[in-house]
C-alpha cells in the first residue's frame, strides 16, 4: 500500500507513523507550509516531499487539484492527514472516499474544529483523547475507528493535555494505519467499516486512565 501523509507543522504523528515500520509504504509527505518542520522529518528518513502553498492558489478547489494531482503521480493509495490544518474542499474528499484519515485531538463527536484542549479544560470533562477517522465532507465527522481516552488531572494545563494527547495519537495512528495495510480494518463502498470480519459500530478504545 502506498502512503501519502499530509502536514502542516511539527510532524510528530509522521514520526510516529515512520517509526513504525509500516507494512505499506509513506511515498511522500505533503506540506501546505514551507516551513513545517515535518518536511525535515521526511526528508531524514527519506521520503520525497512536496511543497504546496494554499496561499499560492486561488481557490480551496484549485489548491485541492494540485495536491490531488500529485497524490495521483504518486499512485497513493492511502492519504493519511496528520496534522493537516486545512478544510478540504467537498470534492478532494470525495475523490479519496474511504482512502482518507485523519487524526483529531478529541474524543470525537466532542469538540470538532480547533483548540481542542482548552475546550476541553473551560468544560470541566473528566475524559479527553483522540479520534482516528475516515474523512467526509463533513468537518471531523466521518466513522471513527479508535479513540484513546486519558483522564484528565487537577493540574493539566493546554501543555500537558497537547502533550499526553501525542502520546496517544503516536500509538492510534500507526496501529490503525498497519490495520488498513493488512485489510484488519476494510472500508465499504457504502461507508461502513469492517474490523477483523465485524461491522465496525463504534471506535475501537484503547484507554490510559
Ligand atoms: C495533532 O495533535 C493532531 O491531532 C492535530 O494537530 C496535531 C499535529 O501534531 N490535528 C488537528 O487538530 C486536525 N484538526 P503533529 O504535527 O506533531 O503531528
Amino acid at each position: 500500500m502506498k502512503i501519502a501523509v499530509l502536514v502542516s507543522g511539527q510532524g510528530s504523528n509522521l514520526q510516529a507513523l515512520i517509526d513504525a515500520n509500516l507494512s505499506g509504504q509513506i511515498v511522500g509527505v505533503i506540506s501546505n507550509k514551507a516551513n513545517a518542520y515535518a518536511l525535515q522529518r521526511a526528508q531524514t528518513a527519506g521520503i520525497q516531499t512536496a511543497v504546496i502553498e494554499h496561499k499560492d492558489y486561488p481557490s480551496r478547489e484549485s489548491f485541492d487539484e494540485v495536491m490531488h494531482q500529485q497524490l495521483l503521480d504518486w499512485e497513493i493509495d492511502l492519504v493519511v492527514l496528520a496534522g493537516f490544518m486545512r478544510i478540504l474542499s467537498s470534492s478532494f474528499v470525495q475523490k479519496w472516499h474511504g482512502k482518507m484519515l485523519n487524526i483529531h485531538p478529541s474524543l470525537l463527536p466532542a469538540y470538532k474544529g480547533m483548540h481542542t484542549h482548552q475546550r476541553v479544560l473551560n468544560s470541566g470533562d473528566v475524559y479527553h483523547g483522540c479520534t482516528v477517522h475516515y474523512v467526509t465532507a463533513e468537518l471531523d465527522a466521518g466513522p471513527a475507528l479508535v479513540q484513546c481516552v486519558l483522564n484528565v488531572q487537577v493540574h493539566d494545563n493546554t501543555d500537558t493535555l497537547a502533550q499526553r494527547v501525542h502520546q496517544l495519537e503516536h500509538f492510534a495512528y500507526p496501529q490503525v494505519v498497519e490495520w488498513i495495510c493488512t485489510g484488519t480494518i476494510q472500508h465499504l463502498d457504502n461507508g461502513s467499516v469492517v474490523y477483523r470480519k465485524q461491522l465496525l459500530h463504534k471506535p475501537i478504545q484503547f484507554s490510559q486512565l
